[in-house]
Parts: structure tokens; C-alpha cells; sequence
């Protein structure tokens, strides 16, 4: 078939990339013109696990293009709609710009049959707004809300674990028009949805509101714990043997950041207060609020394990990306530490095996090193932000020769105490004391 995928960011780029590795013929649209140029030589323009490889061998196929012309969309007869919805830089509601401009560049390109499919996510009531504008192009318009993680990208488009169309027609040509699309999937037993718009766009942010919440119930467990020296690991571990609960998203620590989570909540919450509903999501702003305690809970820890004071002392920071497996710093609770414990003070040394770049350009006064050897050279504390394989793995006898106090403070609570304490290291966790 013949795709279009407008916005090539982490989801849109991925997007188009496996849907023509699966055979079909994509354009992967942008405005970027940098962003286009990478992408078309084969260059991933992000740090996505797996994707530089799977751009490369399908960019040899022929199938995928890249292109920042409109009229190289006239071709396509699906259009995925796959820009940012960021948070509102006057609010907490979503910013629904990109979206916009997306189906007003689409409409002189659609014709009768053709399909507007929605990715990004979005307030509900959008899909039908956007779905009027359309209609009287001849084009039909579904909502098919995106799941997949960053660091895990790949595997999630290809694989998901379920899809889900949102449609005004269920019995109509869209529904026939999306199976074709994601043929492969279906065929390998990929639980399918049909639902209306609202449901489909509701799905998306109920689910990050339910994963948000998920990690936000910890970290308040984690505060009790703390107060009360029992040990959260060891609560989410008991806890998650209960098949209702699952120990997965349970992990307390310097909480949830990224492009997604923290963004989608507010808007959520913000939609329900449009829609008159304020107090059933209410809870969402308090899951927030959580969330971002956790981050003064971290840098109070360091600056009590510090004496009281993190002024002229040397920190190392490990970790800058917003999860592992990625090169994304948005709202990333690693950054923000960073940047806290410079503004107190402190002398911060950072260090991401993937991050350094992406932190540089949105926090340049920050000092970044070349390897983690480099940040704990000299550190009277090493704080922990996010758990990258290479942290866990730290030898604590190695470091112990590098740092000038063995001091490990573990915002993620990912490392193995009894392993650095039997090594002569101060060891502190969020609610693992
Ligand atoms: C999230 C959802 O998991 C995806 O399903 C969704 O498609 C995506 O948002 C989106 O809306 O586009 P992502 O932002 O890539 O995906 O990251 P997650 O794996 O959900 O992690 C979010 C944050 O929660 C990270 O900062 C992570 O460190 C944190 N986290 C996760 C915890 O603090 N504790 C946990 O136990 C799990």
C-alpha cells in the first residue's frame, strides 16, 4: 500500500520505517529539514535501539522515502498523522498546533477513498473535530493511537500489543482500508479494537494515566517507607507476586519523566475540567505532584548525606536521559537533578552513555564527562538517575579508587546495596534505607 507519515520523530520515523520494512511504499513527511536530510541518508536523527539498522537495510529496498515537499504526499492513499502534541506553553492542556497544520497541509493532497489516520494523542473530542474538516475532502479519518516505549520502539511498532481504531463507520471502508495496513500484525494473532473516536482517544491517555499512577502509588510507598525504615523494593517485589497487581512499573525512585507521561496527565486532567468532569481525574494532579516530590526527595538525600549542604562539593551524576535506552531528555527527572544540584552549588559532573548531546543542548552550563570513569574521578557522592545497564553493572571496588568518598546515592533504586556496602560505600535508595 501506499503510506504517508506526517511528523518523523521517535514515533513518526519508526512508523514509516517499519511499515515499509513490512512491504509497503511510505513517504515519511517533515517540516525539519535537518530531521529529513538524516533520516533520507540513513542516519537516525535520535537513539533509538535497533531503528539505525532497520533504517538502513529498508532504505535499500526503495520503499521509503523522506521528503519535506507536500505535494510528494499526493501519492499515498493512508496519511498517519504522527506530530507532537507537547504541553501547552500557556497551561497544562495539550498544544494541538502540529496537529492542526498537519491535516491543513494534508487537505489539498486528499482525495475520495483516501484515509487520515491519527497517531499522535490527543484531547478527546479531536478525532471527530478533525474528522469534519476532512469530510468534505472525500477522505475518511480513524484514530489509531500509538503504544509503543522509546528504547523499545522498534519491537512495539511492529509488534504492539494490541491495536485500536477509533472510527465514526465501523462497518465502513476505513476498518477494511487499516487491517490491509497492518496485515502482518493481524495475521500473527494481534488482539484488534474497533471502537468510536472517544474511546480510542481515551484508551491512549488511560493507559499513561494507569502507568503514571502505577509509579506514583510506589513513590508515595516509598515516602512511608522511608518514614518508617521498611524497605519499598522489597514491598513492590511482595506486592507484585499478586497477578492483579504486577511487579511491572513498580520500581520507586526519581519517578517518570519523558515527551509523554507527565504531559499526557496534565492534559488530561485538564480536559476533564473542560468537560465540566475536573474531579473524577482530580487524582491525576496529585499523581503529579508525587511524582515530582521525588525529585526533592533525591536532592535532599544528596545534601543530607553531604553534611547539609551541597555547595562546592564535587557530584557526580550518572544518568541524564529520562529512561535507559534512550537519548531523550525531556521532562527527564536525571536533567532536572542535574540542573537542581548545579543551581545549589554544587560542582555537578554528568555523564550519559547516550544523552550528552540532547542535555548539552537544552542545559549548555552544565558539565558533561567524556565516560563515567571521568564523572567519578574525585566525586565526594555518586548519584545514580538512570538505570543503564553500564550503571548497574558498576564494580564498587573500581570506583571505590576513582571517587574521593564511597558515597552511592541511588535515585533509581537499581543497584545491589549489600554489593556496594560490602564494598566500603555509603549506600542510600528512595525508601531503601
Ligand atoms: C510511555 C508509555 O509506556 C507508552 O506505552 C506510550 O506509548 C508512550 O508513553 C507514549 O505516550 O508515547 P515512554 O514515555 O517511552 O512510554 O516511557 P515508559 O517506559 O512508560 O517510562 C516513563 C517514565 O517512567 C520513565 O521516566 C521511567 O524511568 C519511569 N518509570 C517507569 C519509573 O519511574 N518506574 C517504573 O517502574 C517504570
Amino acid at each position: 500500500m501506499r503510506l504517508s507519515v506526517i511528523g518523523c520523530g521517535y514515533l513518526g520515523a519508526v512508523h514509516a520505517t517499519a511499515m515499509a520494512s513490512i512491504g509497503h511504499e511510505v513517504v515519511g513527511f517533515d517540516v525539519d529539514a535537518d530531521k529529513i536530510g538524516r533520516l533520507a541518508a540513513g542516519e537516525a536523527p535520535f537513539f533509538e535501539p535497533g531503528f539505525d539498522e532497520l533504517l538502513r537495510d529498508t532504505l535499500a529496498t526503495g520503499r521509503l522515502t523522506f521528503s519535506t515537499e507536500p505535494s510528494d504526499l499526493a501519492a499515498a492513499q493512508v496519511h498517519f498523522i504522527a506530530v507532537g502534541t507537547p504541553q501547552r506553553e500557556d497551561g497544562d492542556g495539550a498544544d494541538l498546533r502540529f496537529v492542526d497544520a498537519a491535516v491543513q497541509g494534508l487537505l489539498p493532497v486528499l482525495s475520495e477513498g483516501d484515509v487520515v489516520v491519527g497517531k499522535s494523542t490527543v484531547p478527546v473530542g479531536t478525532a471527530q473535530r478533525l474528522a469534519d474538516i476532512v469530510a468534505p475532502t472525500g477522505a475518511l479519518l480513524l484514530w489509531n493511537p500509538e503504544f509503543l516505549r522509546e528504547g523499545f520502539a522498534v519491537q512495539d511498532t511492529l509488534e504492539p500489543d494490541r491495536i485500536v481504531y477509533g472510527t465514526a463507520d465501523p462497518e465502513g471502508p476505513g476498518v477494511a482500508i487499516l487491517d490491509e495496513v497492518y496485515a502482518k500484525a493481524l495475521a500473527a494473532g494481534i488482539p484488534r479494537l474497533v471502537t468510536d473516536f472517544s474511546t480510542s482517544e481515551l484508551v491512549k491517555v488511560a493507559a499513561n494515566a494507569f502507568l503514571a499512577t502505577k509509579i506514583s502509588f510506589i513513590n508515595a510507598m516509598s515516602e512511608i517507607a522511608d518514614a518508617t525504615g521498611a524497605d519499598v523494593t522489597q514491598l513492590a517485589d511482595a506486592i507484585g507476586h499478586d497477578v492483579r497487581i504486577g511487579r511491572r512499573f513498580l520500581n520507586a525512585g526519581v519517578g517518570f519523566g519523558g515527551g509523554c507521561l507527565p504531559k499526557d496527565i496534565r492534559a488530561f486532567a485538564t480536559r476533564a475540567e473542560e468537560l465540566g468532569h475536573g474531579r473524577a481525574l482530580r487524582f491525576l494532579r496529585e499523581v503529579d505532584e508525587i511524582n515530582l516530590r521525588q525529585r526533592n526527595r533525591l536532592v535532599d538525600v544528596v545534601s543530607e548525606e553531604l553534611g547539609g549542604s551541597v555547595a562546592g562539593r564535587r557530584i557526580a551524576i550518572l544518568g541524564l536521559a529520562f529512561k535507559p535506552n534512550s537519548d531523550d531528555t525531556r521532562d527527564s527527572p536525571a536533567l532536572d537533578i542535574a540542573t537542581r544540584l548545579h543551581g545549589l552549588g554544587a560542582d555537578v559532573i554528568s555523564y550519559d552513555p547516550e544523552a550528552i548531546e540532547t542535555a548539552r543542548r537544552v542545559r549548555p552550563h552544565l558539565t558533561y564527562a567524556r565516560t563515567a570513569d571521568e564523572a567519578l574521578a574525585g566525586a565526594e557522592a555518586t548519584v545514580v538517575v538512570t538505570e543503564w545497564e553500564q550503571f548497574r553493572q558498576l564494580d564498587p571496588e573500581t570506583a571505590a579508587d576513582l571517587v574521593a568518598d564511597r558515597l552511592i546515592i541511588d535515585g533509581r533504586n537499581c543497584l545491589d546495596a549489600g554489593r556496594w556496602r560490602a564494598a566500603g560505600w555509603s549506600y542510600r535508595g528512595l525508601g531503601r534505607r
